[in-house]
């Protein structure tokens, strides 16, 4: 059986889907690893490393590949130099890529897409969603301390006393925890605030401090957050302007499930904010938390700089990757019974995780809407 390292094209896409302290592993699963050229130099990792670990570097390694393994979706150049039956791993957005999810189909490829592994515990070591956010977090609390011009920490010297910086974290799921987590391991003092109620006792066990605002929780299915009305935004808004004026640094990490992220903080709160103070905003690619943040770029609104990140596990290319493909290895070792590529699909992070098989859409949200893109 052939697995494929495909060689990542997206522009600024620097992570690579298999790194070679885990080839033996596939190898020892059964399989012949083929490397693209190049596919891992974005993490630095050079071709001569995968072929030390026992990969073979080779220009055509899609092609007869079995298995395909990827960060972002595959060209579409790409899926169709598949042959019929061929499995690909990665991650698949798929309400951005109907098209791509057509291509797939039509050449007969089975996809698994990452980010619908489901959030069951037996899945937790496949769940690249928590992986790459833990990522994401780390690197917006260094971001928003490269930033500040000021400390972190509380430094009492003999030439006085330097404050610790106040950061807020709106939004404390797995990246946002993190970021509260990294901003504390640095000194500054940190506030959080989320939607969800069990967040509060996540916040505090991170030595942060929750902050209370007198509105109702908003959870979903699942334990997710809820989308809000406009009503419950403007005084969600209200409420935390205060706290948000009082940041030196404010990072945000809000996301609910399948929608565009929620605005959390109006350019007017950060107009009220210190000269000086810094935003950083995690959700900057699904349209941002904060109003007026730019993906890839710093704003400055009022007196604060402004982060909106972009791709912001591709900025930490190496541990992003490794973590990454710890979870790719954990999926094709679920696929691989007996030295076989077989995918159950009874079983239901196998069916929970496919788009396409055998010809057909068989994530019901995708096929409905490729469905409605038809008529
Ligand atoms: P996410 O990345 O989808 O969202 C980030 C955070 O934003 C969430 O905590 C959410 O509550 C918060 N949020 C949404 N709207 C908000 C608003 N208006 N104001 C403030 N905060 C808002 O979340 P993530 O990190 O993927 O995880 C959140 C949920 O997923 C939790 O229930 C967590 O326990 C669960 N989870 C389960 C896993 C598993 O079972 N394998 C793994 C990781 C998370």
């Amino acid at each position: 059986m052939r697995l494929a390292v495909a060689k990542e094209t997206r522009e600024g896409e620097t992570r690579v889907a298999m790194v070679p302290e885990l080839v033996g592993k596939l190898i020892a699963l059964g399989y012949e690893v083929v490397v693209e050229p190049g596919a891992g130099r974005g993490a630095l990792v050079t071709d001569d490393d995968y072929a030390a670990a026992g990969a073979v570097v080779d220009e055509r390694a899609l092609d007869e590949a079995d298995l395909v393994v990827a960060v972002q979706p595959l060209t579409p150049a790409a899926v169709r130099r598949l042959r019929r039956g061929t499995v690909t791993v990665s991650f698949l957005p798929t309400g951005q890529e109907l098209g791509l999810v057509a291509d797939l189909r039509d050449c007969g490829v089975t996809s698994l897409a990452m980010e619908l592994v489901p959030r069951i515990s037996r899945a937790q070591s496949m769940d690249a969603l928590s992986s790459q956010s833990l990522v994401s977090g780390y690197r917006c609390a260094i971001v928003a301390a490269g930033l500040l011009r000021r400390f972190f920490p509380l430094n009492m010297t003999a030439a006085g006393t330097v404050q610790p910086a106040e950061v807020v974290v709106l939004g404390a799921g797995v990246a946002g925890l993190q970021a509260i987590a990294t901003s504390k391991r640095l000194g500054a003092v940190v506030r959080a605030y989320d939607v969800r109620t069990v967040a509060a006792e996540e916040i505090r066990s991170m030595g942060a401090k929750a902050i209370e605002l007198d509105l109702p929780a908003l959870e979903g299915a699942g334990g997710y957050a809820r989308e809000m009305t406009d009503e419950r935004a403007a005084l969600q808004q209200e409420l935390l302007t205060p706290w948000v004026a009082g940041a030196d640094a404010l990072i945000t990490t809000a996301a609910v499930p399948g929608r565009q992220a929620p605005i959390l903080v109006t350019a007017a709160m950060v107009e009220q904010m210190k000269p000086g103070s810094v935003v950083v905003d995690l959700a900057a690619d699904s349209g941002g938390n904060v109003e007026g943040v730019v993906a890839g770029e710093v704003v400055r609104i009022g007196n604060a700089q402004v982060w909106g990140g972009r791709n912001v596990p591709a900025q930490m290319p190496g541990p992003a990757s490794r973590l990454y493909a710890q979870n790719v290895l954990n999926l094709v070792a679920l696929l691989t019974h007996d030295g076989a590529l077989a995918p159950d699909f009874d079983d239901e992070i196998v069916v929970g995780a496919c788009v396409t098989h055998d010809g057909a859409v068989r994530h019901e949200p995708t096929r409905t809407a490729l469905e409605g893109a038809d008529q």
